[in-house]
């Protein structure tokens, strides 16, 4: 099997593996960082999210051979910083409860965060509608994000 060198979460990861190969799997099965979810695989409910060069991309649908000189972030860079503002929000309002979908949710937030100064409450509802909630969280979410904006001015 082809040998692949990705950059995530700031370290250089080797993994061998067939070029079609979802970069979700080898997230999970080939690397340990079992903080991006599997929900369904096709695309369609964002539980997978994670960055690629800072846009927020669903892993389970990238191909590990499309990776060479990308910068992956998953959910287990982001939490080295514990104080980052995006969890402080969280936290303050309770977004979380499963907690399946949320490191979806919360690298999709990190996405608009790294790239807006303030997202419209239309960019924010079209990102946090992109991935599914079976809890039904997304209004304490809603109040977690607008904090993160606000309190950046
Ligand atoms: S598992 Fe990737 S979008 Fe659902
Ligand atoms: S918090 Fe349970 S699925 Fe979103």
């Amino acid at each position: 099997m082809p040998e692949y060198k990705l950059k995530i979460n700031g370290e250089v990861k080797t993994v061998n593996t067939d070029a079609d190969t979802p970069l979700l799997w080898v997230l999970r099965d080939e690397l340990g960082l079992t903080g991006t979810k599997f929900g369904c695989g096709k695309g369609l409910c964002g539980s997978c999210t994670v960055l690629i060069n800072d846009e927020a991309e669903r892993s389970c649908s990238v191909e590990v051979s499309k990776l060479q000189d990308k910068e992956i972030l998953t959910i287990e860079g982001l939490a080295r910083d514990r104080e980052h503002p995006i969890f402080k929000s969280w936290i303050e309002f309770e977004a979380s409860q499963c907690g399946y979908c949320q490191p979806g949710q919360i690298m999709t937030v990190l996405s608009l965060f790294n790239k807006h100064g303030k997202p419209s409450d239309a960019d924010i509802e079209t990102a946090l509608t992109g991935v599914l909630c079976r809890c039904g969280t997304y209004p304490r979410i809603k109040k977690a994000v607008d904090q993160l904006f606000e309190n950046r001015g």
